[in-house]
C-alpha cells in the first residue's frame, strides 16, 4: 500500500510508538474508543477488566505505563509495587486526581498525568439534564407512565427562569454550565478564587460562597475536590442555605457530606437533590450491582428520596469525550516513555 510519502514502505513508527500501556477497570466502551484511537499512536494497549488496588496491582508488573480512572486506588502502597514492577508512569483517563498519592509519586518518580479538558460540554451538559430532569421530576413521570398511572400529582416543579443559581467552580465545566442556566434566564451566581472574564462581561457575579449558598434557589458543585473543598456542602453549610434548594454535584462525591445531606433532604432543607458522583462510590458505581444487596446504608437511603436523581458517574460519557480522552492518554502515554515535558502532568501542590 502506497504511503503519505508515496512510497511502498510502510509509514514509520514514531519512536515513541509502541509503548506497553496496561489499562484498568477497563469497560467495553473505553476498550472501543481506545482501539480506534491507538490506530494513530501504535501502542500496545491491554485492558484489564479489574479495579486497581492493592489486591490486583501486580497484573501491571512489566508494563512501562498503567491507564487509570476515578475510582482505581493509586495510594502509596498501589503506587510503590507498579515502581517496583517496572511501571514509569500512570496515565489517568479523566480530570480529577483526587485518587492519586501525588507526594508517594513524586518521591518514587513516577510520573502522573491525566487528561485537563476532553469534552466540558459533555458534563456541563449532563448537569444542565439533571437540574432539569430533577425539577420537572422526568425520572418519576417515565416510571409512571409505563406503569399506566397518568396521575400528575406530585410533580409540580418551578420555572428555573428567573431563579438565583450558584455555580461552584468556574473551570472548563462550570463556566459552560454557568453560561447554560445565563441562557435559561437565571440570575447566576459563582464562586471561584479566579473569576471568568466571559461570565463577568455576561453579568455573572463572584461572591463568596457563604453569600452564594444564602442566596442561591440552585448550586451546583463543579470544582474539583481537594483539602479545601472536602465536605464543602456539610450541616453548617446546608443550614445556612435557602430553604427547598435544590442541589446538583457533578464534581467529586466528597463535596458534599451525604449524611448531612440526608438530614437536610429529611428537614426540607433540601428540596431536591441530584447526584452523579457519590464519596463511597467507588464500591458501587460502574458495576451491575441489581442482583446485590446494598450494604452502604447511607447510599441505600439517598435512594429511597423521591425527590433525589443520582446517575452513576456517567456526566463524562458521551462519543466526543471518549475519543479525546482516549486521544490524549495516549500521547500522555509516549510522553511519559520519551521523559517529555507534559503540560497534563499533576504534581503535589
Ligand atoms: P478546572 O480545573 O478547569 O476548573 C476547576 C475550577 O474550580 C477552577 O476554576 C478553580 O479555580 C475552581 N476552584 C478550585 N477550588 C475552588 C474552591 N474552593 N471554590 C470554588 N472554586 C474552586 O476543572 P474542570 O474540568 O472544570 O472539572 C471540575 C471537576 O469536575 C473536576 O475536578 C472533576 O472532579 C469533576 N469532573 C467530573 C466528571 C464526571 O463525569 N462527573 C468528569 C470530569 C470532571
Amino acid at each position: 500500500m502506497a504511503t503519505p510519502t508515496g512510497s511502498d514502505e510502510p509509514a514509520a513508527i514514531p519512536t515513541d510508538a509502541g509503548v506497553e500501556v496496561r489499562m484498568f477497570s477497563a469497560k467495553p466502551y473505553d476498550e472501543a474508543a481506545f482501539r480506534t484511537a491507538n490506530e494513530r499512536h501504535g501502542h500496545e494497549v491491554t485492558f484489564l477488566e479489574p479495579r486497581l488496588d492493592a489486591t490486583t496491582a501486580r497484573l501491571a508488573s512489566g508494563a512501562t505505563v498503567v491507564c487509570a480512572f476515578v475510582n482505581d486506588d493509586l495510594g502509596p502502597a498501589v503506587l510503590e509495587e507498579l515502581a517496583a514492577g517496572g511501571t514509569r508512569g500512570v496515565v489517568l483517563r479523566c480530570a480529577g486526581f483526587n485518587n492519586v498519592d501525588l507526594a508517594t509519586a513524586e518521591r518514587i518518580g513516577l510520573r502522573i498525568l491525566r487528561v485537563p479538558a476532553y469534552s466540558p460540554n459533555a458534563v456541563a451538559e449532563h448537569t444542565l439534564a439533571l437540574v432539569l430532569a430533577l425539577n420537572r421530576n422526568v425520572h418519576r413521570a417515565y416510571n409512571r407512565v409505563r406503569d399506566g398511572n397518568f396521575s400528575l400529582e406530585g410533580l409540580v416543579g418551578f420555572d428555573v427562569a428567573g431563579t438565583t443559581a450558584a455555580v461552584v467552580g468556574t473551570g472548563a465545566i462550570g463556566r459552560i454550565v454557568a453560561r447554560l442556566l445565563w441562557h435559561m434566564r437565571c440570575t447566576v451566581l459563582a464562586v471561584d478564587p479566579y473569576p471568568d472574564d466571559h461570565l463577568v462581561e455576561l453579568g455573572v457575579q463572584y461572591v463568596s460562597w457563604d453569600r452564594a449558598r444564602a442566596e442561591a434557589d440552585l448550586i451546583t458543585l463543579n470544582c474539583p475536590l481537594t483539602s479545601e473543598t472536602h465536605h464543602l456542602v456539610d450541616a453548617d453549610a446546608i443550614a445556612e442555605m435557602r430553604d427547598g434548594v435544590m442541589l446538583v454535584n457533578t464534581g467529586r462525591g466528597a463535596l458534599i457530606d451525604a449524611e448531612a445531606a440526608i438530614a437536610g433532604l429529611k428537614s426540607g432543607r433540601i428540596g431536591s437533590m441530584a447526584l452523579d458522583v457519590y464519596e463511597e462510590e467507588g464500591r458501587l458505581f460502574f458495576e451491575d450491582r441489581s442482583s446485590e444487596i446494598i450494604d452502604d446504608d447511607v447510599f441505600a437511603r439517598l435512594l429511597t428520596f423521591p425527590n433525589v436523581l443520582i446517575t452513576a458517574h456517567q456526566a463524562f460519557l458521551t462519543r466526543e469525550a471518549l475519543a479525546a480522552i482516549a486521544d490524549t492518554t495516549l500521547a500522555n502515554a509516549a510522553d511519559v516513555v520519551a521523559g517529555r515535558p507534559s503540560p497534563n502532568e499533576v504534581t503535589s501542590p
